[in-house]
């Protein structure tokens, strides 16, 4: 018998802002999910087309304007049903027709592919990411060697903290990190490798953290972001 894979997982790079849009597909239903619809809209479902599926799921990883600015557009083509967390509805306050909303644990059927939600707040109270088998989707949480910023509305740089450990202690070193935007110097990267040479990995402490996050990262980092060695984060009169 030969095995198949249960589903696959497309990229697109999109609008200005560099924006990774996915597009999750279950290989035995043709149903397709995507995370999550925004600027070029054509183009998302021109890849739709070409490979032949439905899109029936709207996964969102958070609410800000650069990762949601075609769920219209799409709903207006296809009969798809939105997903977020509860506590980001909350913090949005949109009047959105009815989305499932859900809690961290929670478990999206995708035809026969399986997606697990998790609650990752810092970049906003209720952001998500979403792990299909090896994959994990991380939106705004977590950047190849960097992560979501922490100073706009609804951010909290220790809840970032907290978060950015749950995943590095409890997703195994070959997952396989699909950020929400393409700042690095590439597209992808393992947990393994994050939890080698992203300096937001390194922190035992709080407090550091924060500072690193709101004060020092900023000003002396620069995209495309490269990997930075332990220790090398910033310098030990600022820790
Ligand atoms: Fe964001």
């Amino acid at each position: 018998m030969i095995e198949t894979a249960p589903f696959s997982i497309h990229a697109l790079e999109l609008g200005p802002m560099e924006n990774f849009v996915y597009l999750i597909e279950d290989c035995s239903t043709g149903r397709a999910a995507v995370v999550y619809p925004a600027w070029e809209v054509p183009a998302l479902l021109a890849l739709a087309k070409r490979r032949g599926v439905r899109i029936t799921d709207i996964l969102l990883t958070h609410s800000h304007h650069d990762h949601i600015n075609g769920i219209e557009d799409v709903l207006q083509v296809c009969d798809a049903q939105l997903h977020l967390l509860k506590d980001e509805a909350r913090f949005w306050g949109s009047n959105l027709d009815l989305p499932t909303l859900h809690h961290g644990g929670d478990h999206i059927t995708l035809g026969n592919t399986d997606i697990e939600v998790f609650h990752t707040p810092g970049h906003t109270p209720g952001s998500a990411c979403y792990r299909i088998a090896d994959r994990l989707i991380t939106g705004d949480t977590l950047f190849v060697f960097g992560c979501g910023r922490c100073d706009l509305r609804g951010g909290d740089p220790e809840q970032m903290f907290h978060t950015l450990k749950d995943i590095g202690r409890n997703l195994p070193a070959n997952t396989v990190v699909l950020p929400g935007h393409n700042y690095a110097v590439k597209s992808s990267s393992t947990l393994g490798e994050q939890l080698e040479g992203n300096p937001f990995m390194h922190f035992d402490a709080v407090e550091p953290f924060v500072r690193y996050r709101m004060f020092y990262h900023d000003r002396h980092r620069h995209e495309p972001y490269e990997p930075v060695c332990k220790g090398h984060d910033m310098p030990a009169s600022t820790r």
